[in-house]
């Protein structure tokens, strides 16, 4: 069966009072903690940092995951190993040296992920997949929580299952596929037929009083799909 992952992004959660929201996502069903860095240069945004992870890490137990919008990329990934990240993902236009940024990232004993923007080709995989252990895909321009989904991610989507099945068979090593940008209970059962296993949500998790209602419907709408 596939397993798949539900990450609440905290963007869109109360700012003061994150940890208490972060627990309380964890224990509505989260599998994981999605932690967006905005820089307001990389993204016309500006949001939070290492302080503010190290800060959220003893309220959860779960995989904190971070997605940096940032630009240059590798001067902050020792800073958030050190906060207590576990998986960093970083955008390929960020760094300009990206297979360098990925084992900086694996050497700091986080796991790896690339993030592609709607415009973003996956040939930045090409030569590069045996570092990486998760794909991202935007299914929004980043910068922004509560926008609107983009179909052609679902095309993108079904070209980097197929790429991590096709690695899975070579080599046995298992790489997410994650989507990030406007996933709502609606359309996570389309999201993940098109071959996404993890899933951020940020506006529809933390827009509604009810957490776990939220999560419990996402995991039924789940239910019945196979990669
Ligand atoms: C956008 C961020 C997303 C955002 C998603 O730049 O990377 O993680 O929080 O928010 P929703 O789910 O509201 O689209
Ligand atoms: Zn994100």
């Amino acid at each position: 069966m596939t397993q798949f992952r539900i990450s609440p992004s905290i963007l869109s959660a109360d700012f003061a009072r994150l940890g208490e929201e972060a627990r309380n996502v964890v224990v509505a069903g989260a599998d994981w903690i999605h932690f967006d860095v905005m820089d307001n240069h990389y993204v016309p945004n500006l949001t939070i940092g290492p302080l503010v992870c190290e800060a959220i890490r003893p309220h959860v137990d779960v995989p904190i995951d971070v997605h940096l919008m940032v630009r240059p990329v590798d001067r902050i990934v020792p800073d958030f190993a050190k906060a207590g990240a576990n998986i960093i993902s970083f955008h390929p236009e960020g760094s300009d040296h990206i297979d360098r940024t990925l084992s900086l990232i694996r050497d700091h004993g986080c796991k790896a992920g690339l993030v592609f923007n709607p415009a973003t080709s996956l040939s930045y995989l090409d030569y590069v997949m045996d570092k990486v252990d998760l794909v991202l895909i935007m299914s929004v321009n980043p910068g922004f929580g509560g926008q609107s989904f983009i179909p052609e991610a679902l095309v993108k989507l079904r070209e980097a299952r197929k790429r991590i099945n096709k690695y899975k068979e070579r080599t046995g090593r298992e790489i997410h596929l994650e989507v990030d940008g406007s996933v709502k209970v609606e359309n996570i059962a389309e999201i993940a037929a098109a071959g996404a296993d993890t899933f951020v949500a940020g506006s529809a998790i933390f827009g509604a009083p009810d957490h776990k209602a939220v999560i419990d419907k996402m995991r039924a709408a789940l239910a019945h799909i196979e990669h």
